[in-house]
């Protein structure tokens, strides 16, 4: 047996002119915002699968770089700062600590992870700005653009809110979440302020602008010629296409940010999505002075850019696009992972409904959630994570397949043969049909692995290992040990070879769990693909079993569903509190207040707080019962002009009917006068 050669690996000759069949490949991670940890949504789009391609790209010999940063810029951040009254790096600082630190746990196998705040970025990012300037696919344009009166500030992308004109949906500044369109914040209907809550008004400024628009061919065939890109990237793509590209605004008035490398534009920021991608060159650059190592080549070779379906846009269109016009070869590939909800309900960080990476870790082994996250769906599919198909996939999958015929293997060759691998003598049919089955795992996961069918290889692990099961309780090996021991020995042969196999196959997928398999079956940590095919010789001796897979029980799962819960609970009461607070301008326009004159008021009889008065509304006079005998005779008040809530239903107060309501303060009843209003105007 051995390994194939696949469609990616191209052919290199070295220096004695032997063939090797070697390919570098550069892999990115799309940056994070550092505007908050990573949750589950984070690592099973873009992390895990980045993290399996490269673990077993490396393992069957291909030179991997794979490289990362933390996204500090854009307004997100800056409004987050504002609200916590501290500088944006202190926000973003705060999280790209917590996000390294969440990648690192999970053993997300990053050869670099930096910031876009490093000197470097700036540098690069600058750097490129201006050599699209120079050669005139950027340029300068009058524009106009929504201004907050009252925070005196342009708005850029997230400091304001809307509704998508597109979709409906409400959608913030730049983008909207629901139909996945790049938005100018202008486009967007019932414009808020985020900062104060004020619609802004339009005003004249200037921008730089990108020639995305000269760009369309040069896109088209690029999607149309990548007979590598992934049918929701091309299709998302294509149908962006079809609208026609218009250009793109590169700059912001702002202080965050990368400044435009000009003089002439002071206060101007290059937009976040102008130089985020650019972080993947500024990692892999430091990762080259690091090690001297020329990442060029590793970009030149095959780029794969492994990234969450809401910026399919952003890394299909505009990244080939700047690429281009950089002059600089466009991405090989785009693996797009798709969204996760939690528990059929989607994911909101601002309402807390996600299970943060740094929770799970801290009860649980990583590699449950990373077998999980695979397993549960293909990862370019939309799925939902829940507690109990968490628990069930563990301990049915896990625990039960791979778990059960592991601690069988393992002690079965303890307690008959002394823990050494028996010698294989005289197959019979049905120990040559698993030892088939073993030899060609190795090669089937790879081919998935290559195409990016990360669920299809460890599904096809798991057939294997079911089989594994049953091949084992078909020999009876506890009987043959007595009746026929060479039955025995070969069950016991062959399944300490396919548990070899697993510790080398499952490692791209539970990198710690593999490893603990190698650990039992007492060899070096494996480190390339092909070692699964060097089978263990007679006579090995093997290290004491120990359960590696374990059962999750109930009560552990119900505490996180109940722990989920309470969040839920939390978060609607501080809804309710919000509600009791704050009304819309639709709440408020259900309040129907019209100036009106009093014509006539008396007492009424046997209370010593309520008038009967007659008020004129301009259309029609209403008897109104007051409040307002303690603070004014009857007299005093004819003719006062008032305030009068029109649309309340009408009631009777001590017998007498009563047709809306007078606006005077609670404790002094001091009423409001608005003298200079004519009768019947509304207040509003
Ligand atoms: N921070 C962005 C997001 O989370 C992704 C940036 S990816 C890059 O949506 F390519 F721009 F780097
Ligand atoms: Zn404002």
């Amino acid at each position: 047996m051995f390994i194939k050669s696949y469609s990616l690996l191209i052919l290199n000759l070295n220096f004695n002119g032997e063939i090797i069949n070697m390919s570098k490949i550069f892999i990115s991670c799309a940056l994070p915002y550092a505007n908050g940890p990573c949750h589950l949504g984070h690592l099973r789009s873009t992390y895990l699968p980045a993290d399996i391609y490269a673990r077993y790209n490396r393992m069957i010999g291909n030179d991997v770089l794979m490289v990362c940063a933390s996204d500090e810029h854009g307004t997100p951040i800056a409004v987050k700062a504002d609200n916590e009254n501290i500088k944006p790096i202190e926000v973003s600082k705060r999280y790209h600590d917590m996000i390294a630190d969440d990648i690192k746990s999970m053993n997300i196998s990053l050869d670099n992870f930096t910031r876009t705040t490093d000197e470097r970025h700036y540098d690069i990012a600058q750097n490129f700005f201006l050599d699209l300037y120079n050669k005139g696919y950027i340029y300068k344009k009058d524009i106009t653009q929504l201004f907050c009166e009252n925070c005196n500030k342009f708005l850029p992308d997230r400091y304001v809110e809307g509704i998508c004109p597109v979709c409906g949906s409400e959608a913030r500044g730049d983008h909207c979440e629901k139909c996945g369109r790049v938005l100018d914040p202008t486009e967007l209907e019932d414009p808020k302020c985020l900062t104060c809550g004020s619609t802004p008004v339009i005003k004249d400024s200037y921008q730089y602008f990108f020639k995305l628009s000269e760009f369309q061919d040069v896109v088209e065939n690029y999607i149309d010629n990548n007979i590598n890109l992934p049918p929701n990237v091309r299709n998302y793509a294509k149908n962006w296409l079809k609208e026609g590209l218009n250009d793109w605004v590169l700059t912001r008035d702002m202080d965050w940010g990368i400044p435009v490398p000009l003089d002439e534009a002071l206060g101007k920021v290059i937009y976040v999505w102008g130089e985020a991608f650019l972080g993947y060159i500024s990692s892999a650059s430091q990762w080259s002075d690091e090690t001297g190592i020329k990442w060029e080549d590793y970009w030149n070779d095959y780029v794969v850019h492994f990234i969450g379906k809401d910026i399919i846009y952003h890394h299909s269109i505009f990244w080939p696009a700047l690429l281009s016009a950089y002059g600089c070869k466009m991405p090989d590939n785009i693996y797009a992972g798709e969204f996760l909800s939690l528990e059929g309900q989607k994911m909101s960080t601002s309402k807390n409904w996600v299970v943060w990476i740094s929770d799970f870790v801290d009860q649980f082994d990583p590699d449950l959630l990373r077998f999980y996250l695979t397993i549960n769906a293909p990862l370019n599919k939309d799925t939902d994570f829940s507690w109990k198909d968490f628990q069930r996939r563990n301990n049915d999958g896990l625990a039960d397949v791979i778990g059960n015929f592991l601690h069988r293997t393992f002690t079965f060759t303890h307690k008959f043969f002394d823990g050494k691998i028996p010698e294989y003598k005289d197959p019979s049919d049905e120990d040559m049909e698993f030892e088939k089955l073993i030899r060609e795992l190795p090669d089937k996961v790879g081919e998935f692995i290559t195409d990016y069918e990360f669920r299809d290889g460890l599904l096809e692990i798991f057939r294997v290992c079911k089989l594994g099961n049953k091949y084992f309780n078909d020999q009876e090996p506890w009987k043959a040990v007595k009746e026929n021991p060479q039955k025995a020995a070969n069950t016991l042969y062959l399944s300490n070879q396919l548990a070899k196999t697993l510790a080398i196959v499952l490692k791209p997928y539970i990198p710690t769990k593999a490893d603990a398999i190698a650990e039992i079956i007492n060899i070096d940590i494996p480190e390339k693909w092909d070692e699964a095919i060097v089978p263990l010789p007679a006579g090995h001796e093997i290290n004491k079993a120990k359960p590696l897979f374990k059962k999750i029980d109930d009560d552990v799962i119900d505490a996180q569903i109940a722990k989920l819960n309470e969040t839920l609970k939390i978060t609607e009461e501080k809804e309710d509190e919000n509600m009791s607070d704050i009304i819309t301008i639709d709440d408020f326009d259900k309040v129907e207040i019209k100036i009106g004159q009093i014509k006539e008021a008396e007492k009424i009889e046997k209370s010593d707080k309520l008038l009967k008065l007659q008020v004129d509304i301009g259309d029609e006079v209403r008897q109104i019962v007051a409040g307002l005998a303690k603070f004014y005779d009857p007299e005093e008040l004819i003719d006062r002009k008032v305030a009068v809530v029109v649309n309340l239903k009408p009631a009777k107060l001590f017998g007498t009917l009563s047709e809306g309501m007078i606006l005077a303060t609670g404790e002094s009843g001091a009423l409001l006068t608005p003298d200079e209003c004519e009768i019947g105007e509304r207040i509003q």
